[in-house]
């Protein structure tokens, strides 16, 4: 048997009614090119994978890598791209909003001399894309405006997540792809700024028949991160972003208890109240870190109590770095400012650190 020209990797999370038919269709896409669907399945719950097997076992054609303990549909999509050993990968996504039919003209393209990487553009139908909400759209605009500040390329939809790569460059990105987040097709841009010889070819992006999105509002956190992330020369990480945000909230929460406490509870004192809020703004970033910087490692039931144990407990050493690096800067300058950001900053870093070490584990 021929090895497979073209690699279809789809990232899926709970498409299991989606799988079949995005087979049937691609074969009958394709009928000419020696391909292979690789799914990448996160382990879902609906059994996702035992259909992708289930197909696998009567279609040599069709392969599934399922992952546990890890979510996102970047990662995903590296992991796919990587096992893969054909010339050209593709990516896709596995809810049939992405039309397989224009598979055929991506190849074509990509097997021109010099193209590196085609992307399947979101037609625009009387100004808006079929199948995303008018706010979406909006979003979507922002989004791609704000794109241009960390990737140099002139495409128009580098928000797509369809799209066909000479795989050596894909070998070549990794390393330096981020695993975490959704933008995968942003972040090879962003990661080989310039270099690539790119074609966009358009389609109607579909309604989705089965089940429902993943991406919810918490996207536009995650790209913020992104575009950070890229803004930093990838220095800083997106998690890091997110974990630094919720901090900063923190400290809103902080100073809104402490005053609600000291007018409402005067009875505590002053240290009572400041012990008082440091507990509120501890469960509010914690809460807020396992639904937003560690969604994909959410804690529930009795591991979110030791989890708020733990990192209750963290940030309480954290927080003798911070002033211990704070004192040795002040008595060095007697700059306050400067002594204060540097506490701060080495105790956000300490506690991010920590919090992926000790409560958000990778399982
Ligand atoms: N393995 C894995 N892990 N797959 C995932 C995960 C995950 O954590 N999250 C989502 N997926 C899969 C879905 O099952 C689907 O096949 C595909 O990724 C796209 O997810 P959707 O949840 O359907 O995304 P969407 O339709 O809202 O967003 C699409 O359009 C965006 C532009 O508006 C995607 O193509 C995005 O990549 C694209 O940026
Ligand atoms: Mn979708």
């Amino acid at each position: 048997m021929r090895a497979p020209e073209l690699s279809i990797i789809v990232p899926v999370f709970n498409e299991r009614a989606n799988i079949a038919p995005l087979v049937g269709l691609v074969a009958e896409a394709l009928p000419d090119v020696v391909w292979e669907l690789i799914f990448v399945d996160d382990n879902s719950p609906d059994g996702t994978s035992d259909e992708i097997k289930a197909l696998a076992a009567k279609d040599s054609r069709v392969r599934g890598i399922r992952r546990v303990g890890r979510r996102g549909l970047s990662g995903a999509s590296i992991e796919g791209m990587l096992s893969s050993s054909a010339p050209y990968v593709a990516v896709m996504d596995g809810d049939l909003q992405h039309d397989e039919r224009v598979l055929v003209r991506m190849l074509a393209l990509i097997r021109s001399p010099g193209v590196d990487l085609v992307i399947a553009t979101r037609e625009r139908d009387r100004g808006t894309i079929t199948g995303l909400s008018d706010k979406r759209s909006f979003v979507s605009d922002f989004g791609r405006f704000l794109s241009r500040l960390v990737i140099k390329n002139d495409v128009k939809d580098p928000m797509s997540g369809f799209f066909m790569i000479r795989r050596e460059l894909v070998e070549q990105a990794a390393p330096k792809l981020a695993t975490e987040g959704f933008k995968i097709l942003a972040d090879i841009l962003a990661t080989t700024p310039g270099a690539l010889t790119i074609r966009e070819t358009p389609y109607v992006f579909r309604e989705r028949q089965h089940g429902e999105s993943k991406l919810d509002a918490r996207v536009a956190f995650d790209y913020l991160g992104f575009l950070f992330h890229h803004l930093t020369g990838r220095l800083v990480p997106i998690r890091f972003f997110l974990f630094g945000l919720v901090g900063a909230l923190g400290v809103v929460v902080h100073l809104a208890a402490l005053r609600a406490m000291l007018s409402g509870l005067p009875t505590l004192g002053f240290d009572g109240a400041q012990i008082g809020a440091t507990l509120i703004a501890m469960a509010s970033n914690f809460i807020l870190n396992n639904q937003l910087t560690y969604r994909d490692r959410r804690l529930h039931g009795v591991k979110f109590l030791i989890g708020f144990v733990l990192f209750a407990l963290s940030c309480s050493v954290g927080l003798v770095a911070n002033v211990g690096i704070a004192r040795v800067i002040y008595s060095d300058g007697q700059v306050w400012w400067l002594a204060g950001l540097a506490g701060a900053v080495t105790g956000s870093v300490f506690n991010y650190v920590t919090s992926g070490l000790f409560v958000w584990r990778k399982s």
